[in-house]
C-alpha cells in the first residue's frame, strides 16, 4: 500500500474509531482482572421472558417506550394490569445460552429478557456492573434505569452503577437480542452456532473511590530483561504514589501517576521466562495509596526472524489445534471452568503447545487456564467472511471488540497472536478496514504478533501459494487450506508443493476434513474416519516434504461443533464434523495420526 493509501487508512481508522459504536453507550473503560477484585457474583437463576416482538422495549408504533419490561412494574392485575411479569416467569441458569436451555429455544434468534433480584450493601466505594459477555446486543438496566448497552457477543463490558444501586433490594434487567444482521460483527453468515444469552459471568465489582482500573506488565518488545508497562487509576485522587511489586524477583518499584491517573514505566529485571515447557507465572502486586490488586503474570518474548517464530529468542513450532468455545457432550456455549479444562486437556493429550481460540475471544478463564497449562494462544475477533467493509459502524464495532479483547488479555503471556480476520475476500475496502485494525492493534499492544487467515493465490495447479495484499500488515502469514476436502480429494496432497514469497513464518490456521465418529470404510470414502485420517497423513507428508518456512498449524478442529450450515442427515445433523473428537468425546483415527506427528516435533 503506498503512503497516500496508508495515511488514508490511518485517517479512516482514526475517524471511525472516534465515532463511538452507534449502540455502545454507558460503558466505562474495562476494569482489569476483575476476578481479583471484591465482587458480588450475580450468576445463578434469572427469570426470563422470550419477547419475539420486543413488546418489552417498543410501543405499538415501534417507538422505544419509557415503560418497558426494564421497569418491572409491580401491579396486582386487578385494579391495574400489565402484560408481563418476571417474578412468576421461569428461570434460566446464567451464565448460559438459551438455545440449549430448552429444546423449544434451540433455533430462537431474537430478544430474551432476563431479571435478577439481589441485595447490596454500599461500602462507601464505587460499584460497577460487569458482564463477561452477552451475545449479541445487550441493553442493561438497574432498578429500572438504563445503565448501558453493548454490541458484540464475545467481549466483556462494565458500567458504573454506584449512584443507581440502593442499600438492600435491587434488581437488574438485561435485554439480549442475538438477531443476526448484515452490518454486525460477525455478519449474518458464519459457520458456528449463534448461541444467544448472557453467556459469561455477571458481577458487581466493588472498588475504592479512586482505584487501579487498568495496568499492563510485559517484557519490553525484543527485550528479555526490561519489564515495561503502565498503571491507570480511575477516580478523583488521580495523582498518587503507585507501586509494582514482584516478590520472587525482589522487585518493588514506585512511581507517581499524572493528573490523569496514568504512569508508564519500565525497569530492569531478569524474569524466568514463560514457555510451554515452563509455564511459570509471577505473583505481581500493583498498589496505589487507595487500592491494591494482585495478578499472576508470565514474561516472555515473541518475535519473528525470517520464516521462524521465536519464543524467548528460540525457534518454536506451533503444534496447535483450533477450538470453538463449545461445551463438550452438551454442545452449548461453554459456561464453566470444567468445560474449559476438558477441551484444553484434550489439546494437551494431542501433544499441543498452542491453541487457536476461534473465531472470537473465548472466556477469560479459558485463556488463563491455557496459560497455566503451557499452551500458547491465537486470539481472534469475529471479523469473518463477508463483513460490511464500507460501513463505519461495522468498523467501529470490530475496532471496539479488538480493543476489548486486548484490554482484557494484555497481561496474558500465553497470548502470542492477535488475529484480526478470518477468510475475508480481497478488496480495497477490506484492506483499508483490516490494515486500520492492524495499525490499532500494534499501537495498543506490541507484545504480540498480528495475523489473520489470509487468501490463497496459487501459482499453478501444483504450486500452492498465498497472495494477499494484507501480507504487509501481518507478522505471520497464515491461511486455511482444505486440500483433500473442499479442494480436491486426498490424492491432491501428494502432487502439490508450496511456494510463499513473503519472508515471514507460514502457518496453516486451518486444515482438515469431516468424519462421523464410528463411521468406517475405505480411505477414499468421504465422511469415514479412514478418509479423515488419510487426509491428515497426506497433509503431514506434504508439510514434511514440500512446505518451506512452515512454522506450525492449528487444524480444524478439536471437537465436532453445532453449525446450522451442516445439514447432511445421519452424518452432520446440524454439526460440523471436522473434529478430531466427536461432540460425545469419541476420538477419531485422525486424532492419533496428528498426535504421533506432534510427538516427533
Ligand atoms: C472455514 C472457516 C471455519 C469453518 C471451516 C469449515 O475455513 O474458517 O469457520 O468451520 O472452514 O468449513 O469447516
Amino acid at each position: 500500500m503506498n503512503f497516500r493509501r496508508f495515511f488514508l487508512a490511518a485517517f479512516v481508522a482514526l475517524f471511525t474509531a472516534m465515532t463511538s459504536n452507534a449502540a455502545n453507550e454507558g460503558l466505562e473503560p474495562l476494569i482489569q482482572n476483575v476476578y481479583s477484585r471484591d465482587v458480588q457474583l450475580l450468576n445463578g437463576s434469572w427469570h426470563y421472558l422470550l419477547d419475539q416482538l420486543e413488546v418489552g422495549y417498543y410501543d405499538y408504533r415501534r417507538e422505544p417506550t419509557d415503560n418497558g419490561f426494564f421497569k418491572d412494574h409491580q401491579v396486582n392485575n386487578v385494579d391495574s394490569y400489565k402484560e408481563y411479569d418476571f417474578d412468576s416467569a421461569p428461570v434460566m441458569a446464567i451464565p448460559g445460552d438459551w438455545n440449549t436451555w430448552e429444546d423449544r429455544f434451540l433455533h430462537y434468534e431474537g430478544t430474551m429478557w432476563f431479571k435478577k433480584d439481589f441485595l447490596y450493601e454500599p461500602d462507601g466505594g464505587r460499584a460497577y456492573l460487569y458482564i463477561g459477555a452477552a451475545n449479541y446486543d445487550a441493553k442493561v438496566y438497574v432498578n429500572g434505569v438504563k445503565v448501558g448497552e453493548h454490541i458484540g457477543g464475545y467481549t466483556p463490558f462494565n458500567m458504573e452503577v454506584t449512584d443507581v444501586l440502593k442499600p438492600g433490594k435491587n434488581f437488574v434487567v438485561v435485554k439480549v437480542d442475538n438477531k443476526r444482521y448484515l452490518e454486525a460483527v460477525p455478519t449474518v453468515n458464519c459457520d458456528w452456532f449463534n448461541f444467544g444469552g448472557i453467556t459469561r459471568d455477571v458481577m458487581i465489582v466493588n472498588v475504592p473511590k479512586t482505584y487501579i482500573r487498568n495496568y499492563k506488565l510485559q517484557l519490553k518488545k525484543d527485550s528479555q530483561n526490561v519489564v515495561a508497562g503502565f498503571i491507570q487509576l480511575d477516580g478523583e485522587k488521580a495523582q498518587q504514589k503507585v507501586s509494582v511489586e514482584i516478590p520472587e524477583l525482589k522487585v518493588k518499584k514506585e512511581y507517581t501517576t499524572d493528573a490523569n491517573g496514568y504512569v508508564e514505566f519500565e525497569f530492569k529485571a531478569k524474569p524466568r521466562l514463560w514457555s510451554p515447557a515452563d509455564s511459570f507465572l509471577y505473583d505481581v502486586k500493583v498498589a496505589s495509596e487507595t487500592d491494591a490488586v494482585e495478578d499472576e503474570i508470565g514474561f516472555r518474548t515473541i518475535q519473528t526472524r525470517g520464516r521462524e517464530i521465536l519464543l524467548n529468542g528460540e525457534p518454536v513450532f506451533l503444534k496447535g489445534i483450533s477450538i470453538h468455545e463449545e461445551a463438550p457432550f452438551r454442545s452449548g456455549r461453554i459456561c464453566s471452568e470444567e468445560e474449559n479444562l476438558t477441551l484444553l486437556n484434550w489439546a494437551k493429550e494431542l501433544g499441543c503447545n498452542y491453541v487457536r481460540l476461534a473465531h472470537y475471544p473465548h472466556n477469560e478463564k479459558m485463556v488463563r487456564m491455557a496459560e497455566k497449562m503451557g499452551l500458547m494462544v491465537w486470539s481472534e475477533i469475529p471479523v469473518y467472511w463477508t463483513i460490511q467493509w464500507e460501513n463505519p459502524d461495522t468498523y467501529a464495532n470490530a475496532h471496539n471488540q479488538l480493543m476489548e479483547m486486548i484490554d482484557r488479555d494484555q497481561n496474558r503471556a500465553a497470548v502470542i497472536i492477535w488475529s484480526i480476520a478470518n477468510e475475508t475476500p480481497h478488496g480495497e475496502a477490506r484492506d483499508k478496514f483490516l490494515s486500520s485494525l492492524s495499525i490499532s492493534a500494534r499501537k495498543k499492544d506490541d507484545a504480540r504478533l498480528i495475523s489473520m487467515a489470509m487468501e490463497r493465490g496459487d501459482k499453478s495447479p501444483t504450486v500452492i501459494s498465498i497472495n494477499d495484499t494484507m501480507n504487509q500488515w501481518v507478522d505471520i502469514v497464515s491461511c486455511n487450506q482444505y486440500m483433500g476436502w473442499y479442494d480436491g480429494k486426498n490424492e491432491k496432497l501428494d502432487r502439490v508443493r508450496w511456494e510463499v514469497d513473503y519472508e515471514k513464518p507460514l502457518v496453516f490456521s486451518e486444515m482438515g476434513g469431516g468424519a462421523l465418529a464410528g463411521h468406517h470404510g475405505g480411505k477414499d470414502e468421504f465422511w469415514t474416519e479412514e478418509y479423515q485420517a488419510e487426509l491428515y497423513a497426506k497433509t503431514i507428508k506434504m508439510i514434511d516434504e514440500r512446505v518451506p518456512g512452515f512454522a506450525g498449524m492449528s487444524p480444524w478442529i478439536l471437537m465436532d461443533f453445532r453449525s446450522p450450515r451442516r445439514l447432511l442427515p445421519h452424518i452432520q445433523d446440524g454439526y460440523n464434523r471436522k473434529g478430531l473428537i466427536s461432540n460425545r468425546g469419541q476420538k477419531k483415527q485422525a486424532f492419533y495420526v496428528l498426535q504421533e506427528w506432534y510427538e516427533t516435533k
